[in-house]
């Protein structure tokens, strides 16, 4: 069997660095512990000229993918473009001209992973995605090797570095959203745009990844109920530091007798659940098995190297199959073929903030709409009212009894037609 494994990547950012000094660091250790000498031979990159800050012959660029994807010499294609398109065409060209495809892209395989799958099976090469969640966390190899023996009830994961980030700066450090984002851009956790980041589109496709992993249901990322980091305010930052809570933007998935719920939000975890202690740019995933019972996974989410460890893992377990009679992969293998029925969000507790007018026989008015929408309070918090535009004003913090989102999404929009609602200042979702 050839042990040279020439590698061909696409693209050279932050996870391609990552990819590239992982290899340079433990390509001996790789060598000696595997037989393999993996090589990258090719880069894809239309700025080879660019420092960055990393030492790569020059005669490895091309800027021309045909030189990558019909080497033959080249047996493994890692993509690590981004975004949707080309980066699928790229992959699935790849695939067929016979080359197996590792990635990095959770937009591309959350939306495309179906296709890509079926093709490389077609093709009889092999098709691995680690990096696409939670970055160098081994969550999909460990949920389809070592916990297959489990089917699973629940996924929760903090799956995003970024909001991580800069939640928890904001709530240790009382820091500005937006210098903690430029940070966080600083530091290489964001995304190109970070919109994605921000507004949990990011978490979203790696949650329909787990989804199809975990419960084998294909929810496409557009139909995940989510919402980003962006309303949330250092009043609820410090009512929920008063509270016994930390706020995360929490990755969720239930299955709920024959119906699936989910959502990407932000979320009050009690301060004793261990997806609270999860800090800065670190994520981790929470899964429920009927064997194994609760686990936590927990590392780095984001970043070059902890990433260029999950692409390089994926790239040696490629290695093993190659010239195996078996091409066939099972490891890991999106599914698409439960029988859950999808719901939505589901129930949950919700904290409310709102603004009111500060007159008698409000907090009734409010609380007896809550009645009508069958909704009950289970804790009311009044701030000392301030005046506003020369009307006193005060913030009521609610605390709500588990009730299904859009439920109360209605029963808020109805408070805001009240003429001493000033405004709906934020929603959070309560995690027991
Ligand atoms: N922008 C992503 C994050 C990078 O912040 O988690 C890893 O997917």
């Amino acid at each position: 069997m050839n042990n040279h494994i020439k590698v061909g990547m696409l693209g050279i950012g932050n996870i391609g660095k990552g990819t590239y000094q992982a290899l340079e660091m433990n390509h001996d250790k790789i060598l000696e512990t595997t037989g393999f000498d993996i090589e990258i031979v090719k880069i894809l990159n239309r700025h080879p000229e660019k420092d960055r800050g990393i030492d790569i012959p020059k005669d490895k660029y091309t800027k021309d993918i045909k030189d990558i994807i019909e080497d033959p010499e080249i047996s493994i294609v890692v993509e690590l473009i981004g975004g949707i398109e080309p980066a699928t065409e790229y992959m699935a060209e790849a695939i067929r001209h016979g080359k197996s495809v590792v990635t990095a892209n959770k937009a591309a395989i959350a939306a495309n992973g179906k296709f890509l799958s079926e093709l490389a099976q077609e093709h009889q090469v092999l098709l691995r995605f680690e990096a696409a969640v939670a970055g160098g966390i081994p969550i999909l190899t460990s949920l389809t090797t070592a916990l297959l023996s489990n089917s699973f009830s629940e996924v929760h994961g903090i799956l995003n570095g970024t909001t991580n980030f800069i939640l928890t700066q904001m709530s240790e450090f009382g820091k500005d959203y937006g210098e903690v984002l430029k940070d966080a851009q600083a530091k290489g956790f964001a995304e190109a745009d970070p919109t994605a980041d921000v507004e949990g589109i990011d978490a979203a496709n790696k949650l329909s990844i787990l989804i199809s992993l975990v419960f084998g249901a294909g929810i496409r990322p557009e139909k995940i109920p989510t919402q980003g980091i962006t309303a949330v305010c250092p009043e609820d930052i410090a009512f929920a530091k008063e509270s016994g809570y930390r706020i995360k933007l929490l990755a969720s998935a239930r299955e709920q007798g024959d119906k699936l719920t989910c959502s990407v939000e932000p979320s009050m975890v009690p301060v004793k659940h261990p997806l609270a202690s999860v800090n800065n740019e670190f994520n981790a995933v929470y899964v429920k098995g009927n064997a194994v019972d609760e686990l936590m996974f927990y590392g780095r989410g984001a970043g070059s190297l902890p990433t260029g460890s999950a692409v390089l893992g994926d790239i040696i377990g490629i290695a093993r199959k190659l010239g195996k009679d078996s091409a066939y992969d099972i490891v890991p293998q999106l599914r698409y073929d439960s029988d859950l029925e999808f719901r939505g969000v589901g129930e949950s507790k919700y904290y409310v903030r709102m603004t009111v007018a500060d007159k008698p026989g409000v907090l009734g008015r409010i609380t007896t709409m809550f009645g009508h929408y069958d909704i009950s309070v289970e804790a009311i918090q009044q701030k000392t009212p301030y005046e506003c535009d020369g009307e006193r004003v005060a913030t009521l913090i609610f605390i709500l009894f588990s009730v299904d989102k859009s439920l109360l999404t209605h029963a808020l929009d109805e408070a805001l037609k009240f003429d001493v609602t000033k405004s709906i200042d934020n929603v959070i979702r309560v995690e027991e």
